[in-house]
């Protein structure tokens, strides 16, 4: 089942409610952008492309609901929704690349009436979602390269099937290894606060019937030094053009250990979450979420009443401490600022041959 898809028969688009996740599996109708954007938010829906296709369903949802019956009303109707949407969540680049990619086609001015526009994004929000998961089943098969026979692979948050449309990045590679029947291992870091990898990358693993153990975040030094780690692959919700990765708390602790220990440290990586327009890391916006998730797990609180705490949501690995970047039209190695947007280029001339979700 897709994480984000639009149902056909009924006309309403359906997300996975990941917050429920592995204990429930609920997936509820969204009828308006402002409740997509509501649940980007709330993290009912998380990973930087996965929020990047609901955005885009979103775009074709303001579509519906605008009352404009001229093509300039339409167009300012989604300049309004594609504003709100953006500002569901600074760090994830793919919101905006989303939602700015529905926009553009709904500029397009060979299309002639409003409900001309209103049928071109849904095709276009479908197009993104089946490119998506076709783009990251090629990336898998990259990134399986490195993977070798007996590899304990230390990974971080999620970044499967739930932070994608369907199959996943970092964890796409582990998937496809496995598919590969290479006999793999692997750790599982918990992902304070909010516990991606206990719930969600736990959850795909053990369906998946691949190996592995949850370990406490602070554990990972403890494998890495004692040359219990082969590989460490991780997501990014946005890498500069030098190569400086964003991505969920905690990466860059795994980036500088990863490098001491002399253990490869692999993001993988769209080309959709390359930022060529930001220099370095340092110009990414970073999220900081609610004191809350810091202080309680799940409804518990687990610190004493009034004291406060933060909650960065994402952090940068500078490009120093990455091996390479794994990207569906290959995996880039230093020099990032050079080879990056190679990648890049070299990605907008595939052609994707898409296995629709519908
Ligand atoms: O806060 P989240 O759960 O949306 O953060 C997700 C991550 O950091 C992932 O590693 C990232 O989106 C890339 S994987 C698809």
């Amino acid at each position: 089942m897709r994480t984000v898809y639009w149902d056909y028969d009924r006309d309403v688009m359906k997300m996975i409610d990941q917050r429920l996740l592995p204990f429930e599996v609920r997936v509820p109708d969204y009828a308006t952008y402002q409740e997509v954007a509501q649940a980007i938010r709330d993290m009912v829906v998380r990973g930087a492309p996965a929020i990047g296709a609901a955005a885009a369903f979103g775009m074709a949802l303001a579509a519906r609901q605008s009352r404009a019956t001229d093509r300039l009303t339409l167009l300012r109707d989604l300049e309004e929704a594609a504003r709100h949407l953006e500002a569901a969540r600074p760090t994830a680049v793919n919101l905006a690349w989303g939602v700015r990619r529905l926009l553009r086609v709904a500029a397009d001015e060979e299309l002639e009436s409003v409900d001309d526009v209103r049928d071109a994004l849904l095709v276009e929000a479908q197009r993104l979602a089946d490119e998506d998961v076709a783009l990251n089943r090629r990336m898998a098969y990259h990134g399986a390269e490195l993977v070798s026979e007996g590899d304990t692979i230390l990974h971080h948050c999620n970044t499967g099937a739930l932070a994608t449309v369907d199959w996943g990045t970092a964890l796409g590679v582990i998937f496809a290894a496995h598919e590969q029947g290479k006999r793999i291992h692997v750790l599982v870091d918990e992902t304070r606060p909010r516990l991606q990898g206990a719930r969600l990358t736990a959850w795909e693993l053990q369906q998946k019937g691949i190996p592995f153990d949850l370990i406490a975040d602070n554990a990972a030094g403890h494998f890495l030094r004692a040359g219990a780690v082969n590989l460490v692959l991780v997501g990014s919700d946005r890498t500069a053009a030098n190569g400086d990765v964003a991505n969920k708390i905690g990466t860059y602790m795994l980036g500088v250990l990863a490098k001491e220990n002399g253990v490869p440290f692999y993001p993988v990586v769209p080309t959709s979450t390359i930022d060529l327009n930001l220099a370095t890391g340092d110009l990414i916006p970073i999220e900081e979420r609610d004191m809350d998730e810091v202080l309680r797990v799940g409804d518990q609180p687990i610190a004493p009443a009034g004291i406060t705490a933060r909650n960065p949501a994402f952090d940068v690995t500078p490009h120093r401490y990455v091996t390479g970047i794994v990207t569906e039209a290959g995996i880039v190695y230093p020099p990032f600022e050079k080879n990056l947007r190679a990648a890049v280029e070299r990605a907008k001339q595939i052609q994707w041959s898409v296995d629709s979700g519908q």
